[in-house]
């Protein structure tokens, strides 16, 4: 089974009361969102692959380490695009794909309207991004859609998340490690989760 890491951090957990407060604005939410992924991505890097290089300071010939390993972030449109800054500031080589997702909102069925990933993504390391974890089929979709490109190293950061969901990813996809904010208590009768922060989507962008 994969890890399951919540990450108990004074600054994550404050930051994350700024972010579930219904008053909290759009511009304050789409800045501190990113400070979390940023805070978390440090976090989460701590056991990439390294491998030694040799380089020349201004004095000598020294050895080195470096990420052994491509990394890419994806997130889930839209939410996820929600913390990719934050992440991309720690880790500015890493590239990019997006995999866009939408949920039924009445059925609560998954579906995928868009998949861009960068070359070479199979042998990287892949930062599955959503901030929302509520059936998780969405992420499950997502993985499944990384799985069919031969991607093997799916790491899913997400933000806060409902036990089913956790349950349903863990039972499907044993294999890839999650990291959370915060796991909260249940979803509620419409599929959202609950203390959870409403819709992140339209908060991050101002739709509703
Ligand atoms: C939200 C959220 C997740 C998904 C979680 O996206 O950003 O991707 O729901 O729900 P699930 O775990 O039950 O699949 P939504 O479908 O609302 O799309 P949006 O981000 O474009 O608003
Ligand atoms: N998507 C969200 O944005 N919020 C939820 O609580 C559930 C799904």
């Amino acid at each position: 089974m994969g890890k399951l890491i919540i990450y108990k951090h004074p600054l994550i957990d404050h930051k994350l009361s700024i972010i579930r407060d219904k008053n909290t604005g759009m511009k304050d939410f789409k800045a501190v969102l990113n400070e979390i992924g940023g805070l978390m991505a440090y976090e989460m890097t701590r056991d990439l692959p390294q491998k030694e290089a040799m380089i020349e300071t201004p004095i000598c010939e020294t050895k080195v380490k470096v990420l052994a390993k491509e990394i890419v972030i994806v997130p889930i449109l839209r939410a996820g695009i929600g913390m990719v800054d934050g992440i991309s500031s720690l880790i500015p080589t890493a590239k990019v794909g997006h995999i866009g997702m939408y949920r039924d909102e009445e059925t609560l069925q998954a579906h995928e309207y868009y998949a861009k990933f960068p070359k070479g993504v199979e042998d990287s390391i892949v930062l599955l991004v959503d901030p929302m974890i509520a059936t998780g089929g969405s992420v499950m979709m997502a993985i499944e859609a990384l799985k069919k490109r031969h991607v093997k190293d799916i790491r899913l950061v997400g933000l806060v998340a409902a036990p089913e969901g956790i349950k349903a990813i863990q039972e499907a996809h044993p294999e890839v490690d999650i990291y959370l904010a915060a796991l909260d208590e249940k979803l509620n009768d419409v599929g959202y989760i609950v203390p959870g922060l409403g819709d992140c989507g339209d908060r991050l962008f101002g739709t509703k």
